[in-house]
């Protein structure tokens, strides 16, 4: 049944920032517009769009709309329905155009990861409040429909866990350096050249863009309040050449993941380069495709692939969800009621179990190998499998080794106690290996 929205005609849309996925919106609603009005009940129009520079070439012809230099003018604009948040920040006008489009009783939908990530129970508690959509699919994982998928398809299920692939450039920059044997910094300098990468890369390899998307997702799964906070986070920027090597050598590949997961200790929200069996599906999504697998305990696990940036896909999401405003599918921002959403308990980061891959460049003289397995022992760590390539007795080598489950503050103590062994020369390299089954 159609569902009336403010206007009675169409659903009118204002749209602030005009980068690559502003355009994006504007070139899908004139492209698809017949799509759009098959499928639903009242035609979606952009009315008024805002940018910094309205002298800008953008290829598409923005003479139809109304230019509103200031973006938050938009929460106020006689001919706007529903504002589409694109600019970006976690702050700043971003922020406060949400706010006053909320109070304006104006839809908002955002690809606004790091504002939904520090400020997202709040905003969502005012939207629904005011029976107004708070609604951001393309702010995880991009194209994939995840958060609809979770919020809908999968909203029968008690979820165990949720993980994925949350960042394109970093899997982009490990898959180039598994497949070419680059180092790290080397890879990244060509991505940048490229355009794959920004020219300031660090929210992306160090985990912060990851670990926004991973906040929102442990939201939506486990029906408790977005903590940014709570993530553990770290990034790419010390997996090397050699590390991935190895990891193929012992039937893993490397892939920075986004984590949570409920322990017996709370709740676990992870970001971080890990190691991953090779013969795993999560394995194999490689470049810069994302990917999200949840766990629902009568559904089973559940994989999504696809592209996590981009016009296309950014596009594609924010489009859908005007497609549900216009469809009058308003539902809670983060699948519970924002009012119900309480902290979670947070696992403490040591108590996380699981198994340890460890990188050692050592002297290679008699007794080192004693050394090693003499902390680990002490520690009650237990080692898995151990790999020394044979060298000149006097030069560095490296000693890799896996662990058996053990617990992060366990190899925690390990690593530092391995620090004050002489014959090791430079501090343990150490990813996690995560078989999440
Ligand atoms: N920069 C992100 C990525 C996309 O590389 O996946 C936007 O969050």
């Amino acid at each position: 049944m159609a569902v009336e929205n403010a206007s009675g005609r169409a659903l009118r849309v204002g749209i602030a920032g005009l980068g690559t996925v502003g355009v994006g919106v504007v070139r899908l609603l004139e492209e698809n517009r017949d799509i759009l009005l098959q499928h639903c009940p009242w035609p979606i129009e952009v009315t008024a769009v805002s940018a910094r520079d309205r002298r800008k070439n953008r290829d598409v012809d923005l003479s139809k709309y109304d230019w509103v230099d200031d973006p938050v003018a938009l929460a106020s604009h006689p001919k706007v329905d529903v504002v589409v948040e694109v600019i970006g920040g976690s702050s700043g006008p971003a922020k406060l155009l949400i706010e006053k489009a909320i109070a304006n009783k104006r839809h908002v939908v955002t690809a606004n990861k790091a504002l939904l990530a520090e400020h997202g129970t709040v905003l969502a508690r005012s939207a629904e409040k005011a029976g107004l959509a708070l609604a951001y699919e393309a702010a995880v994982a991009g194209g994939i429909p995840i958060i609809k998928s979770m919020r809908e398809g999968l909203a029968a299920n008690r979820i165990e866990h949720v993980y994925g692939i949350l960042n394109g450039t970093c899997n982009y920059i490990l898959t180039q350096m598994r497949e070419t044997g680059r180092e790290f910094a080397d890879v990244l300098a060509e991505a940048q050249k490229l355009g794959y990468a920004e020219a300031d890369p660090s929210f992306d390899v160090d985990g912060i863009d990851a670990a926004h998307k991973l906040s929102i997702l442990t939201s939506v799964a486990f029906g408790v309040a977005v903590n940014f906070d709570g993530v553990r986070i770290s990034g790419i920027r010390n997996v090397s050449a050699a590390d991935i090597a190895y990891a193929d050598e012992l039937g893993y590949r490397i892939k920075l993941l986004g984590i949570g997961r409920k322990s017996p200790h709370g709740i676990e929200q992870r970001v971080h380069a890990c190691m991953v069996p090779a013969a795993s599906t999560i394995a194999k999504v490689d470049g810069v495709y994302n990917a999200v697998v949840t766990n629902g305990n009568f559904v089973g696990e559940n994989m999504a692939i696809g592209r996590g940036a981009g016009r296309g896909p950014t596009a594609s999401a924010i489009v859908a969800d005007l497609m549900d405003i216009a469809r009058g599918r308003i539902l809670p921002a983060f699948s519970a009621p924002a009012e119900t959403l309480e902290p979670a308990r947070q696992a403490p980061v040591g108590l996380h179990a699981g198994s340890y891959y460890l990188r050692l460049m050592v002297v290679d003289k008699p007794g080192v190998i004693a050394d090693i397995a003499g902390v680990m022992r002490d520690e009650s760590v237990s080692m898995e499998a151990m790999i020394q390539r044979a060298r000149s007795p006097g030069e560095a080598v490296p000693i890799v080794l896996t662990t058996h489950e053990t617990t992060e503050a366990a190899i925690g103590r390990v690593v530092a106690r391995l620090a004050n062994v002489n014959s090791i020369l430079e501090p343990a390299h150490v990813l996690p290996i995560e078989t999440l089954s």
